[in-house]
């Protein structure tokens, strides 16, 4: 599919890049920046860095950069192309597709369709089918309504080898992709089979509500089956980055500002049904590094509810730990034994459910109790051990006083000596910290190396203060402002940029200028081919010392624009007088080493005029 630039341009406007990039960084504002931590790499000080002024990002540890595009392109793993309709989806740019004219759909799309018309076929036969029976009636024993089903898609896959098969056939469904989806199996005799046959299915949504995968669940309980049967991963559907229920939940998970994690499908359905409608649910797999951020979008506020097994226990302490990384405020709930939220939540509806939220304890009371009931702090030689493993993930904590105020409340409780948790705590977040310094150390190293190896391919004849000046006007070409760009190039033009990156970009930059075309660095940015370059310009426009820091100590009050119109009027003018006295000192060398004295009469004339010209410059640039 192509979208044309003048599309991709209305929807990145439309797309105020602080405001997508609020969704998944906190961002605090700092001077005319936001400043956030990178999601991109782990730190502990913000160097990550948004500007809306210029719709541009950039990360000064990891160096990454770009606009709005470039951030969801890195932040969700996805195409160019599915950026922009993710936002034109999200800001109501209509893109309109016109298949003959805009080529083909792309694989992921192709994919999209196939799980939807599938999620179709399968919701049908569940909800008008009468060879259904059975599978309705089963919703009935676990109280799902129709209107539960129809919400969530719900299924049922026909106990047939190839019902789904000969569908698909009819469909024109491609059955290869069927295959790799794992809609449809392959014997080896190469006979097509159906997948889910004889499962009633949930369909896996992303969190825009995309099906990517299904999960298919027994009826009956067989000998020798998996309770639950799910989609392979594919193109569409990489396991740890989904959250089931998201897409269902993600407007009242911000609303309450709170998120409940459960285990299982149903837990999630139940809890739905009966009004619980922040939840979502890991289903089956451990909780990952890449569903903590996901859902950090949408809240830093999460409630583990998790089966009160040893498995959910267990579960819930590795959670923990990856949940407090990412800074999120965790509580614990616990359900009385032998209960599932959605056995819960069915048995004594959802009040008692909202009484057993409320009650939930902070981490370390649960994994205390946890120890203690385990018999630990009776025994000298293993209360050591609890401890250490009881001060593991407060370490993790950034926040001093919060940390703190845990070893407290704890010391309290279960009445262990503070020092000695204090003493612990320490030991740890060394260790914590060392790893993390170690870290950014080998990071430093490779960058002064990078650095280094591109400055000694920098051309000699060039002096830094040349380069200096150039980065400086360029600087200027990328701060949005036609005016500015236009009074930059009444006086240079971009052939006189001496290296040739800079030349480059003064180009793309002059090129927009002449087309009339917006001269912003988000969209300039989109026709730099070269990553370096890019990177070179995300570096320029966001300079720790921004251009004008000093000037707005030298004139405080000035408006902005009219700074930078002082600043634009004076970096012209160094930029000129530097290519004058760099002719000037040419023209000298020239002089001795001229051998008649009618040359150097000449030269000397020649340098008198540069200097007259120098001294005009100050009359003749001036912007108006
Ligand atoms: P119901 O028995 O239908 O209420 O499901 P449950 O969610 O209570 O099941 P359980 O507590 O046994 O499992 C919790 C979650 O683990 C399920 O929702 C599934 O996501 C996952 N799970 C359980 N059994 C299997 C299995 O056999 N295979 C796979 N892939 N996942 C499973
Ligand atoms: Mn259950």
């Amino acid at each position: 599919m192509r979208i044309s630039d003048n599309k991709i341009e209305e929807i990145r406007i439309a797309a105020n890049i602080v405001d997508v990039i609020s969704e998944y960084v906190q961002l605090r504002k700092r001077g005319k920046n936001y400043i956030g931590l990178c999601p991109f790499h782990s730190e502990k000080t913000p160097s990550f860095t948004v500007s809306e002024e210029k719709q541009i990002f950039n990360c000064f540890g990891c160096h990454k950069g770009g606009n709005v595009y470039k951030f969801l392109m890195e932040y969700e793993k996805i195409s160019f192309i599915e950026s922009v309709q993710e936002l034109a989806q999200r800001y109501g740019v209509n893109i309109e597709v016109d298949e003959e004219t805009t080529g083909k759909q792309s694989e992921q799309e192709i994919l999209y369709d196939i799980n939807t018309e599938t999620a179709k076929y399968f919701s049908n036969n569940l909800l008008n089918s009468s060879e259904a029976e059975i599978a309705r009636e089963y919703f009935q024993k676990r109280k799902i309504k129709p209107q539960t089903m129809r919400s969530f898609g719900l299924g049922y896959a026909f106990p047939s080898w190839d019902h789904f098969v000969n569908y698909a056939q009819d469909k024109k469904i491609d059955l290869e992709r069927a295959i790799s989806l794992g809609l449809i199996g392959q014997s080896n005799d190469g006979r097509l089979y159906d997948k889910f046959s004889g499962r009633i299915i949930f369909p896996i949504f992303s969190p825009n509500g995309r099906v990517v995968a299904f999960a298919g669940r027994i009826i009956e309980k067989k000998e020798n089956s998996a309770k639950y049967l799910n989609s392979p991963e594919s193109l569409i559907y990489v396991k740890g980055r989904i959250l089931y229920g998201l897409s269902h939940s993600k407007d009242e998970i911000r609303k309450l500002d709170k998120a409940i994690l459960v285990e299982g499908y149903m837990d999630l359905i139940s809890l739905h049904q009966s009004g619980i409608k922040n939840v979502v649910a890991v289903s089956g797999t451990a909780l990952t590094e890449e569903q903590v951020q996901l859902l950090s979008r949408y809240t830093k506020n999460v409630v583990l509810l998790f089966d009160a097994d040893t498995a959910g226990i267990k579960a819930s302490m590795r959670s923990i730990e990856l949940l407090l990384k990412k800074d999120m405020e965790i509580k614990i709930a616990s359900l009385p034994s032998g209960e599932d939220p959605d056995s819960f939540v069915n048995n004594f509806g959802r009040e008692k459910f909202e009484e057993i939220i409320k009650k939930a304890q902070n981490f370390l009371e649960y994994q205390t109790e946890f120890y203690s009931n385990q018999g630990m702090f009776e025994d000298p030689s293993k209360t050591a051990e609890a401890i250490r493993e009881l001060v593991k993930p407060v370490s993790i904590i950034n926040d001093e006083l919060k940390r703190s105020l845990l070893i407290k409340s704890i010391a309290k409780k279960f009445n262990l000596r503070e020092k000695l948790l204090e003493n612990e705590l320490d030991k740890a977040i060394q260790s914590f910290g060392k790893q993390i310094t170690n870290e950014e150390r080998i990071r430093d190293k490779e960058l002064i190396k990078k650095q280094l190896e591109a400055k000694l391919q920098k051309d000699r004849k060039i002096s830094p203060r040349e380069i200096r000046l150039e980065k400086e006007i360029l600087k200027l070409l990328f701060e949005g402002k036609t005016e500015i760009v236009g009074f930059v190039f009444s006086q240079i033009s971009p052939e006189e940029f001496l290296t040739e990156e800079h030349a480059k970009l003064a180009e793309i930059v002059y090129e927009a200028y002449k087309n009339n075309e917006e001269i912003i660095a988000a969209s300039l940015i989109e026709k730099i081919s070269d990553e370096k370059l890019q990177s070179f310009v995300l570096n320029l426009t966001f300079d720790k010392y921004s251009i004008s820091r000093n000037w707005e100590d030298i004139y405080p009050g000035l408006p902005h624009e009219k700074i930078l119109q002082k600043i634009a009027v004076d970096t012209v003018k160094r930029f000129r007088t530097e290519k004058i006295n760099f002719e000037i000192k040419n023209n000298f060398r020239l002089i001795e080493s001229a051998t008649e004295e009618e040359e150097r009469f000449e030269l000397m004339k020649l340098n008198h005029e540069l200097e007259k010209e120098k001294q005009k410059l100050n009359l003749n640039i001036s912007i108006e």
